[in-house]
């Protein structure tokens, strides 16, 4: 192992570690309302208003009942925090002591000691102050008055010219007006699947920092493959990013880069940092990685996900001019960890038209399989939460996920976040927060939208789970079909998207990550030019020729594969269904139909959901209780998403036709329906169960097209395996007995990374031939490895209709519990799920009074023998309850047939 370096010494003199010191301004905090009828002691940051009278018991949480409405108060109010803090004479000799707030949420202004020293309107900007000459030793009082924001984005309303739409939400969405001339958090105004919470407060740290010489804020890198040299190279390129205070400065020192998986560093002696009149200055340094001495990083499923550390350190030359306690002020260093990878976008003409677009992963394609990604909470100081984000990304692993979307309405994520994304090989497309609207493109906009993608790229730029970036969702297709009535002034609206994504964000991005592709939009028509107008704007930006789509269907049935196309890739497509949790958020007066429909925000209301529902089964939705509804929704948003799936990875076909497949989202801001396949309390929807077979790196996909003709394909995303051989197994059973009537086989080999057409048959003559009634049978097809005989997935197929089914009937399941046992608040429970016939989508839930969150080892499932056994996993702290088989319950469909 050897790294060689283009211009170095090594040496290791660097000392302690310990950086310029940074003082949080954690606790000790007051809030207080306008009129100080209200005031909440002893909070710590990061918080904001609803969490702090929340916690203080002044209200209730804004997520229970109708709260979201009841508690509009808040968002109207004006807000202030305040601290007290103490200074010691030796903190304030420092040369630099500066305030830094790392997240103001959102229209402040900041006092210091009764000076005014700054006013923000950018949750997503670093802002700094240099206070050492308005700290006093002694205590020192710090305030940070915030406007309400709902009332800000009025006054800039009001102030516009020419309206910037749109102007409010639809009336169900209890929102409020004008998000999109704040820089916030655009879903905190409302979504369809989330409430208004519009949010104040400090909802990232607040840091006193004091330095002698240079901090250093960022770290961000460049890789370059380098093949000419004698052996195969990377070149590193590290970008260090420096500040010197809030003026230009410039400081002479040695600045050391080492990747510390390496003994030798490099270090840059005496370097002479000159800084901007904003103190910022970059320093590259550049480095040569022997590829044979690392090992690539692989998104999960390919491969594993290696890092190594990439330390950056900073010494002032008169380090040992002073006393040994002063030194860590005069030194800095900042960790990151770095993978070695290469990704690019592939978009080249296509033989059957159009343009590529897959991703190529250390020169492989690989299809994506994802979803999309809305902040873990409506409340952004607590969508940083460690445990909530960990529990969503793992859920997403261990769905087989290579890739998630950070979705443009909600936050740019925590470092946790990415770090984690990095160690789960979760590959990331991020887009900017710009979402569904049109923008302000005022200079001082653009100046503050600068800012905001400069200091974002570069903090998380060094992230190897970062794919692609996109300047906004859906921006472009909204202008260009008219979605907020902006027809009568397309080319004005055109030119400042123009001068918005483009100009400003697309050049900015680029300035600091050199490597990474840049769509301007989500869907876009990505590298493909010819149809854009002189603003850029394509004549269908949802062309599926080109680009990523997005794509949702209310109208026609979701389960059958005839009605999706194959797009080159589907960033966005999904299904609404009802959550299970409600008894979480309901209050004791509530009505829960009145609650639903208060939380259903979708323009059409639930009827997609009905229709579905109506459209495949027999029943007559809108008589059934909320628990059939809540069962059937699930499973028919599940069947959707699944039969939709299968048609893009089917589709990826010999050219690359279709490569992504991200549905439509992930988690839940709060208990909605909503298109999550995770629910806000962390209970899998029955779509999140399935979707780790939907997306298993080997399955076999059954797809009935038109006039049933039935495609059973063999999908393999291995990259690092032969052809293998393999069988599909094909058996017919009766709807009411377990043997099967007939079989059959065929062998045929596996092609690694790509789709296998294993058999086709037209159904109706096969059964008709066969002798078989349609409505009286089902397949059941199995994909076996010949080398091993291991059962590597399996498929069913139904080819009557549900409604018209015959032989069907109750399967009596019956659950007996073998395993009971509870050690330190895990309780674990084995259920034996018997049955008499063949049972359709068994769920089984559990309930309890008091314990709601469990995990079960699947659901939703089929079930064609006697007996399967399920796993459940419960928090039950302390193990404080006994459960028993009373605490399942159990719904199949069969009942409803
Ligand atoms: C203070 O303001 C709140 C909210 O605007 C209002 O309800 C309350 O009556 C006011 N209290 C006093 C003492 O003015
Ligand atoms: C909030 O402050 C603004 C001025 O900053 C003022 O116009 C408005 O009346 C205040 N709102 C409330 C509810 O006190
Ligand atoms: C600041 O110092 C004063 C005087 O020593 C002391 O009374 C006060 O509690 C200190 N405040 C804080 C926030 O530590
Ligand atoms: C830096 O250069 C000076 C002068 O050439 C030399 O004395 C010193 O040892 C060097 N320091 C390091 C860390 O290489
Ligand atoms: C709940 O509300 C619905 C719709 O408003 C109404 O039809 C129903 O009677 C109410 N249920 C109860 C128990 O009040």
């Amino acid at each position: 192992m050897r790294v060689i370096f283009l211009w170095l010494i090594s040496l290791n003199l660097l000392l302690h570690g310990t950086q310029a010191i940074s003082f949080p301004l954690r606790d000790g905090w007051t809030l207080t309302n306008e009129n100080k009828s209200i005031e909440v002691n002893d909070i710590s940051i990061p918080s904001g208003v609803y969490s702090d009278l929340e916690n203080s018991g002044e209200t209730e949480s804004v997520l229970f009942s109708f709260n979201d409405v009841n508690l509009r108060w808040i968002a109207l109010e004006n807000w202030t925090y305040n601290l007290e803090f103490n200074m010691t004479e030796i903190d304030l000799e420092h040369h630099f002591v500066i305030l830094t707030f790392n997240g103001i949420d959102t229209l402040a202004e900041i006092y210091l000691n009764g000076k005014l020293i700054g006013e923000t309107n950018n949750m997503f900007i670093r802002y700094r102050f240099d206070v050492k000459q308005i700290l006093i030793v002694g205590t020192n009082q710090l305030t940070v008055e915030f406007q309400s924001p709902v009332e800000g984005a009025k006054i800039i309303a009001d102030s516009l010219e020419n309206e910037i739409p749109p102007k409010c939400p639809p009336e169900m969405y209890h929102g409020e007006c004008h998000v999109n001339l704040l820089r916030k958090m655009q879903a905190s105004f409302a979504w369809d699947w989330g409430l208004a919470a519009p949010s104040m407060g400090l909802w990232k740290n607040v840091d006193l920092e004091f330095y002698d010489s240079i901090l250093i804020r960022d770290v961000t890198y460049q890789l370059i493959e380098m093949n000419d040299l004698n052996e195969d190279a990377w070149m590193l390129k590290v970008f260090v990013h420096l500040e010197t205070g809030t003026t230009a400065s410039e400081f002479i020192g040695i600045l050391a880069v080492d990747l510390t998986e390496f003994k030798e560093s490099l270090v840059l002696n005496f370097t002479n940092v000159i800084t901007d009149d904003n103190g910022e200055a970059t320093v590259e340094v550049d480095m040569t990685v022997l590829k044979s001495s690392v090992k690539l990083w692989w998104p999960n499923g390919y491969g594993k996900q290696e890092m190594y550390t990439l330390r950056v350190r900073w010494e002032d030359e008169r380090i040992n001019e002073v006393a040994y306690f002063e030194r860590n002020f005069l030194t800095s260093s900042k960790t990151v960890s770095i993978g070695f990878r290469t990704i690019e976008v592939v978009q080249e003409e296509m033989d059957n038209g159009g343009l590529s677009f897959y991703f190529k992963v250390n020169g492989i394609p690989i299809f994506m399989k994802g979803s999309n990604w809305i902040p873990s909470h409506i409340l952004p100081e607590k969508s940083y939460d460690q445990g909530r984000i960990k529990e969503l990304l793992s859920a997403a692993r261990d769905a087989n996920m290579n890739m998630l979307r950070v979705w443009g309405g909600g936050v740019y994520e925590s470092d946790y976040f990415y770090s984690l994304a990095d160690k789960y090989g979760i590959l990331l497309w991020q887009d900017f927060m710009f979402a569904c609207a049109m923008y302000p493109a005022d200079e001082d906009f653009l100046e503050s939208v600068r800012t905001e993608v400069k200091q974002n790229v570069r903090r998380i730029q060094y992230h190897p789970s970062i794919a692609i970036h996109a300047t906004n969702n859906e921006n472009e297709v909204a202008l260009r079909q008219d979605w907020y009535g902006t027809n009568s002034r397309f080319s004005e609206f055109a030119q400042d998207y123009r001068t918005l994504y483009v100009n400003t964000i697309t050049d900015e991005i680029k300035k600091h990550d050199l490597t990474r592709e840049v769509l301007t939009s989500s869907p876009s028509n990505g590298d493909y030019n010819a149809d854009r107008d002189k603003y850029g704007i394509s004549l269908d930006p949802q062309d599926p020729h080109f680009g990523d789509i997005h794509f949702y269907i209310y109208d026609h049935n979701g389960w059958l594969a005839k009605n999706y196309h194959q797009p080159r890739f589907a960033s966005e497509y999904g299904f609404q269904s009802f959550p299970s949790g409600w008894s979480e958020v309901i209050g004791k007066d509530d009505n829960l139909t009145e609650l639903i429909d208060h939380r259903q925000h979708h323009p059409l209301k639930s009827k997609p959901i009905s229709f579905l529902v109506e459209e495949n089964l027999l029943v007559k939705f809108d008589s059934l209780s909320w628990d059939d509804k809540i069962y059937l929704s699930q499973l028919s948003q599940a069947m959707a998403i699944k039969t939709e799936t299968e048609v893009y990875r089917a589709g990826r076909g010999s050219f690359m036709n279709t490569m992504g497949a991200l549905f439509w989202q992930l988690n839940d801001v709060w208990v909605a329906p909503s298109w999550s396949s995770i629910e806000f309390n962390g209970n899998f929807k029955i779509l999140h169960h399935w979707i780790k077979d939907i997306f298993a790196p080997q399955t076999l996909i059954t797809q009935l097209g038109l006039l049933n003709k039935l495609n059973v394909f063999a999908v393999s995303d291995e990259i690092n395996t032969d052809v293998k051989p393999m069988t599909v197994q094909m058996r017919i059973y009766k709807w009411n007995e377990f043997e099967s009537i007939l079989a059959e086989s065929h062998p045929f080999n596996m092609t690694p990374n790509a789709v296998t057409l294993v058999t086709e048959i037209d159904v109706e003559k096969y059964f008709t031939d066969k002798g078989l009634n349609i409505n009286e049978n089902f397949v059941l097809y199995k994909l076996i490895d010949d080398t091993d005989k291991r059962l590597v997935a399996s498929s069913p197929v139904f080819p009557g209709k549900f409604k018209t089914l015959k032989l069907i009937g109750d399967p009596k399941v019956k659950l007996q519990i073998t395993t009971n046992r509870c050690e330190n608040g895990e309780h674990r429970i084995s259920l034996d799920v018997k049955i008499e016939k063949p049972a359709l989508f068994i769920s089984v839930k559990f309930v309890h009074d008091v314990i709601k969150r469990y995990r079960m080892s699947k659901n939703g499932f089929m079930q064609f023998e006697p007996i399967q056994v399920l796993q459940v996993n419960i928090k039950n702290p302390n193990c404080e309850y006994k459960f028993g088989v009373e605490n399942f319950k159990v719904t199949t469909l069969n009942q409803f047939l």
